[in-house]
């Protein structure tokens, strides 16, 4: 998620602005630039790398000024170049706006901007947010941000300067968090609460369709309506490290906490007004398309089991056979690949060795190649055919978490617009599929309420010293990143087994010692997960049940229920992981264990 601050006071503004950047580094980013309004003259600074970069360059040439705009760059539309580095201007170079969000409509926009005279000089969906302003300005700036901000569909945090207004800052946002520090003669426009820790604890947080005129002398805040409003404030008590972490403990369960906006900024603008899903980046016909006779997917680690979700979907809806393999095997096995065969490559990171091999083996065997990945520009990203991202947000935490359920989200979409070109699925089918599939990111705010019964499994089994888990259907590859996520970060042992293989060998396990996680959520497997959690319990397992809200007949076969809401049995997926990923957290706190860099892990695994 990009970083946002503005500062407008007595201080010079370049010294805010680069301090208030480097508090949001830990989100990520890859250019950053900042916008000061100096005498007469706007100046625009943008650098390509890390923040030191950028204030190399202002050392080198000083930028005097106290009102300005500063921004931190995570790509999402266009690589991370410098002309696609924030601030953005307009035409006349008297207006700058930083930006963090996703403008779905910005194709349209560009070419209307361009259709009426506007030079655009970026990749990015930002830099027609600085343009419409400029069309809509006639003095009043806030007035001009309130008529472009209605143009929009997305997301959008943004703050705007002007020259000839030299002395306000216009913040407005929907669906991005933006807020404004109040200082006392001095404000600080920011994306998070670190950036104005050194300044003030009052914050004003802003609301979807404010705009807010930000003085020095004060913040006035209008509601989408134009209506003066009061400004809703906040006291911050959080330290700097807690504020970095949202409140959260830990980045882990910060990021568990931001999957509905990790999975709902995956699937937005992915369903076109006219019904089909949009996929682009697929760069396929639908001949192409039509034409696909295999799918080959390739990844590691959580990256492998949302590629075994995916298997499920395609083969279910779009009827094409699909293969999944560990990226370390596929490149070493002399796979059988050809220019029918579709290979994904998911890789939350872009970088990991293994996937970049098994591209590059897919590539010379003539293969298109389509890699999903939540990092702009990297590796894998400039090795593959076609690219689709998640737009999960930078992802601290070694374990993956929001990244795991954002590739799932991008997967349901692949596998949606594969079944729409072949015909397999009728179009009310699917459209009832992407309703469903819309209300996830609502079902998993359901499930992040409701924590206590996963604490009280954490607190009852944080000392054992080996575990199973079990799942049928999509439930297997659920059961598969629980485990992996007990083991990463708590390092208790666990396996992920096909409930139905257990009783060929792992249940050879099974000791009242050992508890059982079973995925045990409604579908057309149900009674035989049953039956397989009475098969376990027989031989005096406890079991903790994942299963469907208003299923209490479970609670006969399990000491343990963590419910989840009901919804399509192939959209579980998502839901049912959460419970998991937090038993796993809990269980790993309760032992002292480092969540955020648990022990031999590396974030990416750029080595073989
Ligand atoms: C997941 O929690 C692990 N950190 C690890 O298995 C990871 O999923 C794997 O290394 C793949 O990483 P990638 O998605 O960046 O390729």
């Amino acid at each position: 998620m990009c970083g946002i601050v503005g500062y407008v006071g007595p201080r010079q503004a370049s010294d805010v602005l680069l301090g208030g950047l480097a508090r949001l580094e830990y989100r990520g980013y890859d250019s950053a630039g900042v916008a000061i309004i100096a005498d007469e003259d706007l100046s625009v600074v943008r650098r390509v790398g890390k923040l030191a970069n950028l204030k190399d360059a202002i050392a080198e040439s000083p930028v005097s000024g106290s009102v300005g705009v500063g921004h931190t760059r995570w790509a999402t539309h266009g690589r991370p170049t410098e002309d696609n580095a924030h601030p953005h201007v307009d035409c006349t170079g008297k207006i700058a706006v930083v930006h963090n969000g996703i403008i779905e409509n910005y194709a349209e926009l560009r070419e209307e901007l361009a259709r009426t005279g506007h030079i655009l000089r970026s990749e990015t969906d930002t830099e027609t947010i600085a343009h419409l302003v400029e069309g809509y300005f006639d003095g009043d700036l806030a007035d001009a941000v309130s008529h472009a901000v209605k143009r929009l569909e997305g997301s959008y945090a943004i703050g705007v300067v002007h020259l000839d207004n030299p002395d306000t800052i216009i913040a407005a946002r929907k669906d991005s968090p933006l807020i404004i520090g109040v200082g006392r003669g001095e404000n600080v426009v920011a994306s998070d609460i670190p950036a104005v820790l050194e300044y003030t604890r009052e914050v004003v947080v802003l609301h979807d369709g404010d705009v807010a005129v930000v003085t020095a002398d004060g913040v006035v805040v209008r509601d989408e309506l134009g209506a003066v409003v009061e400004p809703e404030m906040m006291h911050v008590e959080w330290d700097l490290e807690a504020a970095e972490k949202g409140g959260y403990e830990d980045f882990m369960l910060k990021e568990i906490f931001e999957q509905p906006t990790a999975i709902r900024e995956t699937l937005r603008g992915r369903m076109g007004q006219d019904g089909q899903l949009q996929l682009s980046e697929l760069d396929m016909t639908a001949e192409e398309i039509s034409a696909i006779d295999r799918v080959f997917i390739v990844a590691c680690g959580t990256s492998y089991h949302a590629g075994v979700v995916a298997k499920a979907l395609i083969e279910g809806w779009a009827r094409i056979p699909v293969e999944v393999e560990v990226s370390s095997e596929f490149r070493y096995a002399d796979p059988i690949v050809d220019d029918e065969t579709l290979v994904v490559a998911i890789t939350q990171s872009g970088e990991t060795a293994d996937t970049l091999a098994g591209v590059r083996e897919a590539r010379e065997r003539g293969a298109k190649v389509m890699a999903i990945t939540n990092v702009v520009g990297s590796r894998v990203t400039r090795e593959s055919d076609g690219v689709v991202y998640t737009h999960a947000g930078p992802e601290i935490g070694v374990a993956a978490t929001k990244t795991f359920t954002a590739q799932m989200a991008a997967l349901y979409v692949l596998a949606l617009k594969l079944t729409q070109v072949k015909g397999m699925l009728p179009q009310e089918r699917i459209e009832a599929i992407w309703e469903e599939l819309v209300r996830i990111p609502d079902i998993v705010e359901a499930v992040l309420e409701d924590l206590e019964p996963i604490e009280h499994c954490a607190q009852t089994y944080k000392d054992v010293c080996s575990s199973l888990f079990l799942g049928r259907g999509i439930g297997v590859p659920v059961a598969m990143e629980g485990a992996l996520k007990l083991k990463e970060i708590s390092y208790i042992h666990a396996e992920a087994y096909a409930a139905g293989e257990m009783k060929h060998g792992p249940i050879a396990l099974i000791t009242e010692d050992v508890p059982v996680v079973v995925v045990a959520t409604q579908g057309h497997t149900y009674e035989k997960v049953v039956s397989n959690i009475q098969e376990v319990r027989a031989r005096g397992a406890q079991v903790i049940a994942v299963a469907t809200h208003g299923d209490d007949d479970i609670r006969r076969h399990a000491e343990h229920v963590l419910h989840v809401p009901a919804t399509a049995e192939m959209l579980t997926a998502i839901p049912a992981t959460v419970p998991l990923q937090l038993l796993a957290y809990y269980i790993a706190k309760l032992r002292g264990c480092n969540v955020d860099q648990p022990r031999n892990l590396a974030k990416s695994v750029t080595v073989e």
